[in-house]
Parts: structure tokens; C-alpha cells; sequence
């Protein structure tokens, strides 16, 4: 190049090189390229004849990208310089116009938001096919109860349906966040920034940002070109509801143990053991689990490329792709599985049911009978307590105390405690907006489908 005596060292090549990775923005890149050289025939830099054959030439180059026929050359530095190269051996010198009144700051930049907002609207589309199917099984076992837990161990029990839209309605916040990350990318248009300080030519960015889906040229170009604020919401996002699916992945393993055998995957969802042919496992499930970190480090990454970097551009930028890439395809990845293996999903009623029927997480409900006969709570708490102990030293159900016996810890315990005891009361008695209770739930399916519609 122009500036250098020496060629470049191959081992600076390797560590400046993002070719091996950003190639992927092509789609992105001939977009914005196409805008671009659309402004510039607006500015009168191009004639409509000079543009229709910068229009062909990046179309030829699209093609080949498209088919995999691209061909690349060991020192194209990065996706940006590769298509310019190519466009100019396939249209001749006038390729070498594109490139007024453009910096690769401000393009990596505007391909990048580009890159973002799809990804976002993919997830999101994901998301809410995770939500549907979280939906149907929801309503498929709204009364089938299960233990509900706190520290792992039995508490109160809910039904399988309210457990399920649980995970329902964070994914309808991961949804909220995903849609913000993809309007904070078509917000601000980077291109026509320059490399730092704004152009030498008037362009209409205007226009360019209307082609290009954005809502507005940028305001500010030292802002535009070293800002990844987007990627970062993105990533956040994506953190967020990757850890959503690893909580349920984890659960779905305690569940499909045979301690547990609460749900089986299906035989295409699990895998087999080499040498124990008992075996079935959840491994979709365990890796839900497993690959959270990941996207949150891409996060971190980020987070980590942008600290206290002086503006604008400098070459840590570049590391934005990598991380964002692997979040992406990531997070994908996991929405799409879980999603399956949902579908996929059996539970197993009778196992349910009996570890629901535990009487001891009705303890609550007891003590909420004394509160209602005008015991305060922390006495009742105590009182329950004992009966609690009593039973389990002699190896009893709470409902198997004689009144003798109940009554000699309250004078207000009757027969209204084994009533409070019997199966079901206890769910239903939670009658709270969001609680378990069959109505309750019901409402919570009705709200929930309301809300899928909503999200189209
Ligand atoms: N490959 C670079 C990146 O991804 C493109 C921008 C290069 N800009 C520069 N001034 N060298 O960030």
C-alpha cells in the first residue's frame, strides 16, 4: 500500500486478519454497499450509469458469496476490503468509486447494526415458538400437581401448569429485551460518519438511513463509529435468556432422574450410554445448562473490549464479531432445541402426584387454619412445628395424628385441620392473582395466550 516500504509480516496478518470470521457480514456489507453507492449517485459523485454497474458488479459479488464461489484470497484482511477487491476485478476501476465518502469505520459499524437487528428478530421469533409450546404443555397439565420447591427440598404444591408458565413469562421478558436490542440497532444509521470526524461530501444520509431501515442518521460521528451499544443489548439479552433456558434445562434433568421421574425426553431427544444399556439421558437438556456461560461471556467480552476505550475507532472493535457470532448462533441453537425437546416431553403423572402428595408441604395451610382463628402467625408457625415433629417421630402423616394429640398443642385445632389436609385443598387454597389455584391458573393460561397473540 501507498505508505509502506515492506509488505506486511505474516504474523500481523494473522493477528489483524478478521476475515476468517467477519465473512459472515457480507449479506450485511452489500447492503449497506448498495445504499451507499445509491447516496452517492444522490450527491452527483456518481453517474446513473456509473451506479447501475457498481449496482451489477455488487450483485455479481453477492452471487458468488451466495454459491460459495467467492473466491477469496489469502490476503484479503477483512469481508469489507474482499468485496471491494472482487468488485473492481469484475467492473474495473470504477470499483474503486465506491469508496468515497466512506470509511471502514463507519461501515463495519453500519453492518454490524444490520447484522444485530436480524439476529434479535431471529431470536425473538424463537422465543416466541418456545413460548407457544410452553403454552400448550401448560394447558395440558394445568391440573396435575406437583411438589413445588425451595432450597430443593418439598414446600408447597403447584400444578404442572403454573410451574411450566413460569419459564413462560421470563421468556416474555427476554422477548421485551430482544425487541429493544433490535430497536436500539435500527435507531441510528453509523454510515456517513466517516472514519471519525463527519464527510467532506453532503450526503443524504437521510435517504440512505430510510433504504436502509434505520430510523435516523446518527447525531453524533465520533459516537456512530465506535459505538457496538447495540451488540451489547443484544448479548445482554441474549445472557439473560440463554441463563432463563439453563434454569429450566436443569430442572428438566433433576425431573427426568429416576430419583425424580417426574419426565421423560423423547427417545430422539436423549441420548443412550456406550456401556450401561439402562441408560437414557437428558443431554439437550444438560447442555442448556451447560452453554449459558458461554453467551454470557461473550458479554463479558464485549463489556471487556469496550472498557475505557478512547473514542473512536480503534482496532479492539474488531472483536466485537467473534463474541457476538458465537452468541448468536448459541442462543439459536439452545431457543430451537428447548423448544424440541419440549415438544417432545412426557410427564409422568402418578410420579407427580405421589410426590405432591406429601402431606408435610401443607404445613403452611395449617398454620394459615390457626391465623384464621385468630392465632397470630408466628404462634402458629410454632405450633405447626411441633406437629410436625410429632409426626415424624413416629413416623406418621400430619393427617394421622388423632385430635387428642392435635389438639394438645391448640385448643383451636378440630376437625377442620384433617379437612385443610386433604389432598388438593392445599392448592387450591391459593387463590392469589398469579397463585396456583385452578382458577387462578386458568386466568394466567388466558393472559399468557393474550400476550402470544400480542407478540404475533
Ligand atoms: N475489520 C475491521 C473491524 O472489524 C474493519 C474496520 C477497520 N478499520 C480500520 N480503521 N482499520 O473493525
Amino acid at each position: 500500500m501507498g505508505r509502506f516500504d515492506t509488505p506486511q509480516d505474516p504474523l500481523f496478518q494473522r493477528i489483524n486478519a478478521s476475515i476468517s470470521f467477519d465473512r459472515r457480514l457480507w449479506p450485511q456489507d452489500i447492503r449497506g454497499s448498495l445504499a451507499h453507492a445509491r447516496g452517492l449517485r444522490r450527491a452527483g459523485v456518481l453517474t446513473d450509469e456509473e451506479l447501475a454497474e457498481l449496482e451489477r458488479g455488487l450483485e455479481a459479488v453477492a452471487g458468488e458469496l451466495e454459491r460459495g464461489e467467492f473466491p477469496f484470497r489469502e490476503d484479503d484482511e477483512d469481508i469489507h476490503m474482499a468485496v471491494e477487491r472482487r468488485l473492481t476485478e469484475i467492473i474495473g476501476p470504477l470499483g474503486g468509486k465506491l469508496h468515497t465518502a466512506r470509511s471502514r469505520n463507519d461501515q463495519v459499524a453500519t453492518d454490524v447494526a444490520l447484522f444485530v437487528r436480524e439476529a434479535a428478530e431471529r431470536a425473538l421469533g424463537l422465543v416466541r415458538e418456545l413460548m407457544g409450546t410452553l403454552l400448550d404443555l401448560a394447558e395440558r397439565h394445568a391440573d396435575w400437581p406437583l411438589p413445588g420447591y425451595t432450597h430443593l427440598q418439598r414446600a408447597q404444591p403447584v400444578y404442572l401448569g403454573h410451574h411450566l408458565l413460569a419459564y413462560f413469562w421470563m421468556l416474555r421478558r427476554d422477548a421485551r429485551r430482544l425487541a429493544a436490542a433490535r430497536d436500539a440497532a435500527a435507531a441510528e444509521m453509523p454510515l456517513g460518519s466517516g472514519a471519525l470526524a463527519g464527510l467532506n461530501w453532503e450526503l443524504d444520509r437521510e435517504g440512505t438511513a430510510a433504504e436502509l431501515g434505520f430510523a435516523a442518521p446518527s447525531p453524533n460521528s465520533l459516537d456512530a463509529v465506535s459505538n457496538r451499544d447495540a451488540v451489547l443489548d443484544y448479548l445482554s439479552a441474549a445472557a439473560i435468556c440463554a441463563t432463563h433456558l439453563s434454569r429450566l434445562g436443569s430442572e428438566l434433568v433433576l425431573w427426568s432422574s429416576q430419583e425424580f421421574g417426574f419426565c421423560e425426553p423423547a427417545d430422539d431427544f436423549s441420548s443412550g450410554s456406550s456401556i450401561m444399556p439402562q441408560k437414557k439421558n437428558p443431554d439437550a437438556a444438560e447442555l442448556l445448562r451447560a452453554k449459558a456461560p458461554r453467551v454470557v461471556a461473550s458479554l463479558n467480552t464485549l463489556l471487556g473490549v469496550l472498557h475505557a476505550l478512547p473514542l473512536a475507532y480503534s482496532k479492539d472493535l474488531q472483536e466485537d464479531k467473534e463474541a457476538l457470532f458465537d452468541a448468536v448462533d448459541t442462543l439459536e441453537t439452545c431457543l430451537a432445541a428447548a423448544n424440541r425437546m419440549l415438544e417432545g416431553i412426557t410427564f409422568n403423572r402418578e410420579r407427580l402426584a405421589a410426590a405432591a402428595a406429601d402431606e408435610f408441604p401443607a404445613a403452611t395451610d395449617v398454620a394459615d387454619l390457626l391465623v384464621r382463628k385468630g392465632m397470630p402467625f408466628r404462634e402458629a408457625h410454632g405450633v405447626v412445628g411441633s406437629l410436625v415433629r410429632k409426626a415424624l417421630a413416629s413416623g406418621r402423616r400430619l393427617s394421622e395424628l388423632s385430635p387428642d394429640e392435635i389438639r394438645a398443642e391448640s385448643e383451636l385445632l378440630d376437625d377442620e385441620y384433617y379437612e385443610v389436609l386433604r389432598a388438593g385443598e392445599w392448592l387450591e387454597s391459593k387463590r392469589s392473582p398469579g397463585g396456583t389455584s385452578s382458577a387462578r391458573v386458568r386466568e394466567q393460561l388466558e393472559a399468557a395466550r393474550a400476550v402470544l397473540a400480542e407478540l404475533g
